[in-house]
């Protein structure tokens, strides 16, 4: 079975809070697809061509997608502030950022790769019952997504194999990480308890302590 698919076929997918949840994470890493391959292209030389051609034609298709995602948030009667962004999901773009720079562009191939292979593999599976919980309308992310060209997954393959020996590697690197992430993403999701830690009650704790270290002193 497909890395991540059971963890995310065993999701409460009925909950619209949850199901609300995931549209707002899904939007605040989206909103950096666009941005991390143009990151990303900025790498390649004229001797990766092909990559850079991919992921310009990527580019066009991404384009917008993150207000899709929260124009089904908004039909579902949510809105971005009853969501936060958790920790989970700025960990999942912000280390894309790094990587694209460390590995010259090419370990976005990772990132890409799982997440198409997921709207290609996975939420078909989801698709019929998610429009039965919640509207056709509200599923509009989703719907856009399972209907991609099953053939991108394999075109995203093949330029993998392409690649010389180390860089795959970090692909593949990337790809798992990328994997476990986005499980962790969602199923913070589904237990809807973002550690939020007031920075008032940090500095008052922060204060207690250096006071005390003094008396030791
Ligand atoms: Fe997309």
């Amino acid at each position: 079975m497909f890395l991540a698919e059971q963890v995310i076929l065993d999701l409460p997918w009925k909950d619209r809070e949850f199901y609300g949840n995931f549209l707002a994470q899904t939007y605040y890493f989206v909103c950096h697809s666009t941005r991390l391959l143009a990151r990303s292209m900025s790498h390649f030389q004229t001797d990766r061509e092909g990559l850079y051609r991919r992921f310009l034609s990527h580019m066009s298709e991404e384009d917008n997608h993150e207000k899709i995602a929260l124009s089904d948030l908004k039909k579902l009667g949510f809105s971005l502030a009853d969501f936060p962004e958790s920790s989970y999901t700025r960990a999942f773009w912000q280390s894309q950022y790094y990587l694209a720079d460390t590995s010259k562009g090419t370990a976005l191939l990772g990132y890409i790769l799982f997440l198409e292979a997921v709207a290609v593999e996975t939420y078909p599976k989801l698709i019929e019952h998610l429009y039965k919980f919640h509207g056709k309308k509200c599923c509009q992310f989703l719907k856009v997504h399972v209907e991609e060209d099953p053939d991108h997954v394999l075109h995203a393959i093949e330029e993998i194999q392409n690649l010389p020996e180390a860089d795959k590697k970090e692909v593949w690197k990337n790809f798992e990480q990328t994997a476990k992430i986005y499980c962790e993403i969602l199923k913070d999701a589904s237990e809807n308890k973002e550690l939020s830690v007031p920075h008032s009650f940090m500095e008052t704790n922060l204060a207690v302590e250096n006071n005390q270290q003094n008396t030791i002193n």
